[in-house]
């Protein structure tokens, strides 16, 4: 996006509707990089640029990468015709701007998710070539024994109705460890279709919760449930980082 039209920018921004936006264009009350610009049409190089509106002071960045804390019962899609998506919860502002999910988390899964409107850091995260790992604490509903440690560690081969892979080893942490239920922390770096339930489904547990922790050395922080933040440039590197604590 380097080339922009000021009214489109003016509502990325959040500042108001597109006629909105144009009415205050017209009247004088936008500066750009300290230039007052009257035509709504102009186009600029909004990248990293100051923009003024009124007494207002904006900087345009169209490179977005969000955290959210997903909550259960949301879909990871960009859209659906019934169903709430975590598009439906971000301002448009993000849609806008080509904010998209990262991944899918399930429906019932909750956690980490991070949107980004940078399709490379999308890549680069999803990938398995480039093996970010991703925590999850999943509540299992019996023990987790020292077999399934090894099984996890060694990489579990899946064989079920959705299909038949080799996982690769995952990092393990017992968080807590009952005869109905147990807590287990995991690193791994792959994604596949209910990969953390699958792999628990093949040593004869359930999944009873999920949620994620950790991409790469970022962790969920406090945010709400449901709620979400921009990510800096600092947090964003700390994505494609190897995490080796879980
Ligand atoms: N593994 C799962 O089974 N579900 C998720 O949502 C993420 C990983």
């Amino acid at each position: 996006m380097s080339q922009i039209r000021l009214d489109k920018c003016l509502t990325l921004l959040g500042i108001g509707t597109r006629t909105e936006v144009k009415t205050l264009i017209r009247k004088g009350a936008v500066l750009v990089r300290d230039q007052r610009i009257t035509d709504p049409s102009a186009k600029f190089d909004a990248e990293n640029a100051e923009i003024q509106v009124g007494a207002t002071q904006y900087v345009f960045k169209s490179s977005r990468t969000i955290m959210m804390n997903k909550t259960a019962g949301v879909l990871t899609a960009a859209r659906d015709p019934k169903q709430k998506t975590v598009m439906d919860t971000l301002p448009e502002i993000y849609v806008g701007l080509g904010c998209m999910p990262v991944g899918r988390l399930d429906k019932d899964t909750t956690g980490l998710l991070i949107l980004t409107s940078d399709g490379q850091l999308a890549h680069r995260l999803i990938s398995p070539m480039h093996e970010v790992g991703k925590v999850y604490e999943a509540v299992i509903d019996g023990p987790f024994t020292d077999m399934d440690r090894e099984a996890f560690e060694r990489g579990i081969e899946i064989r079920d109705s959705d299909g038949t892979f080799t996982a690769k080893p995952a990092k393990v942490r017992v968080m807590e460890n009952g005869d109905h239920e147990s807590i287990v922390r995991l690193s791994i770096t792959e994604g596949k279709y209910h990969q953390v339930k699958r792999m628990f489904a093949m040593r004869g547990r359930t999944v009873t919760g999920l949620r994620r922790l950790a991409i790469g050395r970022l962790w969920l922080d406090h945010l709400e449930p449901g709620a979400f933040r921009e990510l800096g440039p600092e947090e964003i590197a700390l994505l494609e980082q190897d995490g080796d604590e879980l």
